[in-house]
């Protein structure tokens, strides 16, 4: 992939976030994830790829735009995977609460795990724990494991994972083992990436979430050098067939970076819808100015690039049609 591409595809995620900005706290989660996508599918019209959705909005029965399968791009340039998640945190955006953000991953074709739409158990590290620890191991060696190589003792140790019910018995062990605590009401794709930044002070993201999110943070924890293991689960007849029938041949069969994002390059980009962890959210000046915090990386040369824009929204063509901005 040529390395332009990396901040042209910004201008994608930015315009989602803008479009489904409009929207936050109205609590109209499909409002708003409506708006980021439609705006997603328009501006990846002007970007040079030959793409084609690995992981988008759904089947093609069941999204009308951004489905699994269609085709994106100008029609020249490199032919690509795309994974896309237009409105990352649906009901954060609905609530106005933090972490929402707009989020896509392109790899050359071929690269990216179709991942089903079902859940997939998770591990994720930054840099300092890559490869040191398995999803293999029960949570207790895993702990234990990564306060040795961190060099901190359990209580000093942070480990971030999904508010859910499912994840009761995990957070009673963890609880157990001593050790420091943090839960998401949502959005996983940021929350894996979190032990990736030193700043957030997280050192391991546990639990399971999505499977389609755990490819598109896989994504960007292979440019940030972090490590991110997966299991899918699927639940029944129907989600074991669906596995199959992506090419995925021993659902149990623990994922690693590679076998979600591949080994060449990938391109990551992620636009703030409200604030968060690393990204600021879409904040509205006077005088229809819109200002986004966006994050593009590159895998091939890990390079981390932080875009600070300003728009005048009067002059966003695509943006002014939409109900919410008019
Ligand atoms: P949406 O943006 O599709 O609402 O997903 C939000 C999210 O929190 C994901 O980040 C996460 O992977 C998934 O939901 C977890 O699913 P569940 O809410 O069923 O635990």
């Amino acid at each position: 992939m040529e390395r332009e591409l990396a901040l042209e595809v910004v201008r994608v995620t930015e315009l989602a976030a803008l479009a489904s900005a409009s929207w936050v706290g109205r609590g109209s989660k499909h409002e708003a994830d409506d708006a980021a996508t439609e705006a997603m599918r328009k501006m990846f019209g002007s970007l040079s790829i030959r793409g084609t959705v690995v992981i988008g909005e759904g089947e093609m029965d069941e999204a009308p735009m951004l489905y699994i399968g269609e085709k994106l791009g100008a029609g020249a340039g490199p032919e690509v995977d795309v994974a896309v998640d237009p409105l990352e945190g649906t009901e954060l955006a609905a609530r106005g609460l933090g972490n929402a953000i707009s989020v896509l991953a392109l790899a050359p074709r071929g690269q990216l795990l179709h991942a089903p739409d079902m859940y997939m158990e998770k591990l994720a590290v930054g840099p300092q724990l890559a490869g040191r620890l398995s999803l293999s191991d029960p949570i207790s060696t895993t702990i234990r494991k990564a306060s040795r190589e961190l060099g901190k003792p359990l209580s000093e140790l942070t480990v971030l994972l999904l508010d859910r019910e499912r994840h009761a018995p995990l957070i009673r062990e963890l609880r157990e083992l001593g050790v420091r605590i943090r839960l998401l009401t949502d959005g996983d794709v940021a929350g894996a990436m979190a032990p990736c930044y030193p700043e957030t002070g997280v050192d391991l993201y546990v639990g399971s979430g999505g499977a389609p999110e755990g490819v598109l943070a896989a994504a960007a924890i292979k440019c940030l050098g972090g490590e991110m293991q997966g299991r899918l689960m699927p639940d029944g007849e129907e989600q074991l067939q669906r596995c199959a029938e992506m090419g995925i041949a021993d659902p149990a069969r623990v994922l690693r970076t590679s076998d979600m994002v591949g080994s060449g390059d990938v391109i990551f980009a992620a636009t703030g819808v409200t604030p968060g962890d690393f990204l600021e959210g879409v904040r509205y000046l006077p005088g229809r100015i819109a200002h986004t915090h966006s994050v593009v990386m590159r895998a091939a040369t890990r390079t981390v690039r932080y875009i600070h824009t300003r728009h005048d929204l009067s002059l966003k063509s695509v943006l002014r049609s939409e109900q919410a901005i008019g």
